[in-house]
């Protein structure tokens, strides 16, 4: 499936209203590929209403969201190795009431939760502006919204 950015914003939302918390999602692409944009848009419609600002430096910001949802928006980019997921609360992550957003969420090694979401997003070569979007189940996460074919390109 391919989207442009306002489609990537609309599922999103979509995703963030409509997912049952708890539910941990790794968001994964290089460099600008779109995983902070697909956070926000998650956060938004999770109901988070202050600007989501990039995760880098402190790896974790928690913001709490209607109806006693927390969203938690990781960014795995800066750490040094898996010793410092701990000092995250790691070992917790998705057990609470927390929508868990991981950007590079390949950098957790083996240890993100048994059940999760992958969404990969690739940049195609001849279309800066839309991403490829794949999404993969490991074990059994609570159902994502469908794509929101109406706004779907390419
Ligand atoms: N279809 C699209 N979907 C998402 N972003 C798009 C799209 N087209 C263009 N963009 C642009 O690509 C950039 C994506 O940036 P973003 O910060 O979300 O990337 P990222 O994957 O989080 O990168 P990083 O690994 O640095 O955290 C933004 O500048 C956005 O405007
Ligand atoms: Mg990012």
């Amino acid at each position: 499936m391919r989207l442009d950015e306002r489609g990537l914003e609309r599922w999103g939302d979509r995703i963030g209203s409509t997912v049952r918390a708890p539910v941990v999602i790794a968001l994964e692409g290089r460099l600008g590929a779109g995983k902070s944009v697909l956070a926000r848009a998650i956060g938004h419609g999770a109901g988070v209403d202050v600007p989501m600002p990039s995760p880098s430096y402190n790896l974790l910001l928690r913001y709490p969201a209607p109806d006693q949802v927390d969203v938690l928006h990781i960014d795995l980019y800066r750490i040094g190795s898996t010793d410092e997921l701990w000092e995250l609360g790691w070992s917790q992550l998705g057990e609470g009431n927390e929508i868990v957003l991981v950007e590079w969420a390949e950098r957790a090694g083996g240890f993100m939760p048994d059940d999760h979401w992958i969404i990969g997003l690739t940049v195609p070569d001849e279309e800066p502006l839309l991403r490829d979007i794949e999404v993969r189940r490991v074990g059994h996460p609570p159902e994502l919204p469908p794509f929101p074919m109406s706004v779907s390109v390419g």
